[in-house]
């Protein structure tokens, strides 16, 4: 196993050529980074957890007919997922005002918005995510108009979902980032990918607002583990007690 090539090692995955064609593995890793990597850190057991969590999630998505890269959990650390061609756009949708919205448009955390708000970025770590518009996707040919509206709408859609899965559980979603692919054979149409786990969605308790995502690490809060584990509890997902 550890002889295996990476075809792309992201900050918290990597990703492996897979047993067949159109086929990747996708691998959790336990680090942790906030800020564009300026912070980093490695939580043991992080990315058991957002394996299970992300799997959980993903097949829920898809019994409500979300198309997602998910195949199968393949073990603690790693996903058979479907090969795409990833659209470069990080797909930010946003029920409750918190992180980076909050110093860019003067808003203060835990504001209501007026409605759902969709915002899109730039994948680029270099760059440092820069968010971008509809034009800019279109004119760069990152997604073409027709696939632009299929992401806004399985967005929409997506955010419904997991707004009552986590609502189901005693949790408001108050934030949280999509990724989109196209099949890398050619077939079909747009995909769900990445992962849905509390290092890409903002999980608040209901009453107390309490933190159980990433912005324990982001904002050294602690207890990072124990919030996901308790995430996972309440999703009825049971995670291997060693790892
Ligand atoms: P932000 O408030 O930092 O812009 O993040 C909004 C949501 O998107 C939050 O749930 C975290 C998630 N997110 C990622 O998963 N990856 C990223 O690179 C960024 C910037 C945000
Ligand atoms: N994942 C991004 C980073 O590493 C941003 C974040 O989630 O805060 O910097």
């Amino acid at each position: 196993m550890g002889e295996r090539q990476p075809l792309y090692e992201g900050k918290a995955k990597i990703i492996y050529p897979g047993p067949d064609t159109g086929t990747l593995v996708q691998y959790f890793k336990d680090d942790a980074t906030a800020f564009n990597a300026r912070k980093k850190d490695v939580i043991t057991g992080k990315g058991v957890l957002n394996n299970f969590i992300s799997e959980h999630i993903m097949n829920r998505l898809g019994a409500a007919g979300v198309t997602t890269h998910f195949i199968e959990r393949m073990n603690e650390r790693e996903q058979l997922i479907r090969a795409l061609e990833i659209i470069p756009v990080e797909v930010v949708v946003r029920n409750v005002a918190a992180g980076s919205i909050c110093p860019r448009l003067g808003l203060t955390e835990g504001d209501d918005l007026p409605s759902t708000l969709v915002e899109f970025c730039l994948k680029d770590d270099a760059l440092g995510d820069p968010i971008i518009a509809r034009e800019h996707i279109l004119t760069f040919g990152w997604a073409n108009a027709g696939e632009f509206d299929v992401m806004v709408a399985e967005t929409h859609r997506i955010n419904t979902l997991l707004t009552d899965i986590f609502a189901a559980i005693n949790v408001r979603l108050i934030d949280f980032k999509l990724e989109f692919g196209r099949p890398a054979d050619g077939s079909g149409g747009l995909m769900l990918a990445d992962e849905i786990s509390p290092d890409n969605c903002r999980l608040w308790q209901v009453g107390t607002d309490e933190k159980m995502d990433k912005d324990r690490f982001r904002r050294d809060l602690g207890g990072l583990t124990e919030a996901y584990q308790e995430i996972a509890r309440r999703l009825g997902v049971t995670i291997p007690q060693a790892f």
